[in-house]
């Protein structure tokens, strides 16, 4: 059986990062099933579950199996993975056992009589960038997924697009960025992200051993970013840089004081250094330029101003 018509899990099905792949893995890889390890137990997991299930047509439910995950949890974990030929890993960003939770999905794939063939690992841009914890979390399961023996890409996205609120940029005209947004950023679509995950499922051994640093386009949101929504909408757009109070960061959905502390050092660390990189990896990728800033708002503004 060929890895593209096995059995894919999806670590953090839910993410910003994987949520769309779903659609695009029922579409595109007809004899692919998927396991969806979600978090939760109980009217948790049931309310996760029927939400995931909800956005899948009816006729594509029977290749979706949801199971229940706490990645933190070996035994969950191993159960989660027995069976699948590809494993497709993130972890929660800001969680205090975010490498224990990676490291737990490295170990459980690579065991004896693990099925697995390929592990994607959708880490972030230079993790060696210790001095945020949410970076530093990726390196040592970069480290265990190098020597596990397994078939391995490593994807290293910058910070994507999608985390801007459009909705909200559309009605205030006010693009409110927690940290300096003079900083030079480095951005990347989401869409552009799925493309390298499709082309990595289509032709693992292609991709075998490989680590991609994936950016876009590089610019500050107080030029490339302002500039961009002038130039798609027509009107005038006003960026300010608001307090990383604990109010603004549980609205951030940074609950718990660890999240807020790792969120903090975060953008702390943009103030200064943002996320800046170099985008030819992508673009030899994809075969095209990837997406910047004007193609995004292009694509994504006429949905959220129906
Ligand atoms: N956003 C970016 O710009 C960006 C760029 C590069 C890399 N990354 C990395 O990508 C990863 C995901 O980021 P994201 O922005 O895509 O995240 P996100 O959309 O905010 O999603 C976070 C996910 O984490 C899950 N989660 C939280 N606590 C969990 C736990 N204890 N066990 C299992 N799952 C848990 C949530 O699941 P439920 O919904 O089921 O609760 C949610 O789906 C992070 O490691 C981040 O560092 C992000």
């Amino acid at each position: 059986m060929s890895q593209a018509n096995g059995k894919i899990l999806l670590t953090l099905p839910r993410s910003k990062q994987l949520r769309p792949l779903i659609p695009l893995i029922l579409a595109n890889l007809p004899g692919a099933s998927l396991r969806l390890a979600v978090s939760g137990s109980g009217e948790d997991f049931t309310r996760k579950t029927d939400d995931l299930l909800a956005s899948i047509p009816t006729d594509q439910r029977s290749r979706v199996e949801c199971v229940e995950c706490d990645l933190t949890n070996f035994a969950q974990v191993k159960a989660a993975v027995a069976g699948a030929t590809v494993v497709i890993h993130n972890g929660p960003g800001m969680h205090p056992l975010e490498s224990e939770m990676g490291l737990n999905a490295v170990t459980a794939s690579s065991e004896p009589g693990s099925s697995v063939k390929h592990f994607i690992f959708c880490s972030v841009i230079h993790p060696l960038r210790v001095k945020m914890t949410n970076h530093a979390a990726k390196l040592p399961v970069e480290e265990r997924l190098i020597e596990s023996g397994l078939g391995y890409t490593i994807l290293r996205p910058t910070h994507v697009m999608q985390n801007l609120n459009l909705k909200a940029i559309l009605e205030t005209h006010k693009i409110s960025i927690p940290y300096d947004p003079t900083i030079l950023h480095g951005f990347v679509d989401l869409s552009d992200l799925q493309e390298v995950i499709m082309s990595v499922l289509q032709n693992p051994e292609k991709h075998n051993r490989a680590t991609y640093e994936l950016v876009g386009t590089n610019g500050s949101y107080d030029d490339a970013v302002v500039g961009a929504f002038a130039t798609v909408t027509g009107d005038k757009f006003e960026v300010q840089k608001v307090a990383a109070d604990d109010e603004k960061l549980k609205a951030m959905g940074m609950a718990t004081p660890y999240q807020r502390e790792a969120c903090r050092r975060m953008l702390f660390y943009y103030t200064f250094r943002g996320l800046p990189g170099n985008s030819n990896v992508l673009r030899m990728l994809l075969g095209r330029e990837p997406t910047d800033w004007v193609a995004f708002l292009q694509r994504e503004l006429p949905k959220v101003s129906k």
